[in-house]
């Protein structure tokens, strides 16, 4: 079967799609039974020069160009903006198109509306190059974790402020230079505020408290502060006390019956010793407690033009063996659970 995308988007991410699609593409056609094609993308910049990979198809500026394209059934979002992608993934899944997204802002503030519109439409809607860049993260626990109670989700979720913290920590880099580095690098986000304020952070840990616990926090139930204010002679002390300092994110539950979930996004103190402490550069890592599993790590790369685009494809081909058995439609996480959100100022130390 041949089984036709529509990129929206042809930046880092979009490129290393096109990258992979074309470089394996006979071991995905072994794997998935599917050819997988992109007929087209649409882009803003036009006059952009575009080479190698992404010459194979057609690039224009026009939505319609795919949204109207019988032939295309699965639509890549990976524009990185908000109110046009919200736009374009809602007429993708109308249109009864499947739709994959590396959009964590998006899905973190309106993706409950837009699982909803996908089930309605009996289409798929995934994500998980929205959460932790290359670590399969929200597959393992969409699957993995259905018969375990989750107590905790926690770890270093944004690899431009990890990488900033590693540069600082080992190499003596300033602030800003290490910043520079991680925006020359492509592993920060167009405007780094939301990296290094701990936005980018807050997003990714609001999908991942959905697809552990069930809950549906928006921003403000979350406590954030991001490594802005990290200085050198923090990182120094940190140092000399046998600990590291990482920007953590972790939604725990919390209270006398567990009965509540508490989110928090800031840098604190992990001891050198601590799995967590050797996360370095623009890694990623998550730690996910369950009652019967005990504590599970996942680590890899967290940002990055391959490991990013690598997510994108196993959604890709999930999707394609979803088409070929038949059963699309099914949402990538689909427990809602009626726990409290524990507000800011309910919070306990740990
Ligand atoms: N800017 C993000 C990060 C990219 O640094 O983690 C991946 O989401």
């Amino acid at each position: 079967m041949d089984i036709g995308i529509g990129l929206f988007g042809l930046g880092t991410v979009g490129s290393g799609v096109v990258k992979i699609l074309q470089e394996n593409a006979e071991q995905i056609t072994k794997r998935t039974g599917s050819r997988l094609i992109v007929k087209h993308a649409v882009v803003y910049n036009l006059a952009k020069e575009r080479t190698g990979f992404v010459k194979n198809f057609p690039i224009t500026n026009q939505a319609t160009d795919i949204l109207d394209n019988p032939d295309i059934q699965i639509v890549v979002e990976v524009m990185g903006t908000l109110d046009q992608a919200y736009d374009i993934i809602k007429r993708s899944l109308n249109a009864k198109k499947h739709v994959v997204t590396a959009n964590k802002d998006l899905i973190a503030s309106r993706g409950q509306e837009l699982v909803s519109i996908a089930e309605k439409n009996g289409v798929d809607l995934f994500f998980e190059a929205a959460v932790a860049g290359g670590v399969p993260i929200l597959r393992t626990l969409s699957t993995s974790f259905t018969a375990d109670e989750i107590s905790r989700v926690a770890g270093i979720i944004n690899g431009t402020s990890n990488f900033i913290l590693t540069q600082m920590a080992s190499n003596n880099l300033s602030y800003a230079n290490a910043l520079k580095l991680a925006q020359d690098k492509g592993f920060a986000e167009s405007d780094p505020t939301n990296d290094v304020e701990g936005f980018d952070a807050a997003y990714k840990l609001i999908i991942l408290s959905n697809f552990a616990f069930g809950v549906q926090p928006v921003l403000g139930d979350l406590a954030i502060t991001g490594i802005a204010n990290v200085t050198d002679a923090d990182i120094t002390d940190a140092h000399a006390f046998g600990y590291v300092i990482k920007l953590l994110g972790v939604a725990q539950r919390v209270g006398s019956t567990k009965e509540a979930i508490s989110i928090e996004v800031s840098p604190q103190l992990v001891p050198l010793t601590h799995p967590l402490a050797t996360v370095h550069n623009e890694n990623n890592a998550v730690l996910v407690n369950g009652e019967s599993v005990g504590e599970v790590m996942l680590y890899g790369p967290g940002a990055g033009e391959m490991p990013t685009a690598n997510s994108v494809l196993s959604d890709l081909t999930n999707v394609a063996t979803d088409l070929a058995l038949n059963t699309p439609g099914h949402p990538f996480n689909s427990f809602n659970q009626d726990l409290d959100l524990a507000k800011p100022s309910q919070r306990i130390a740990r």
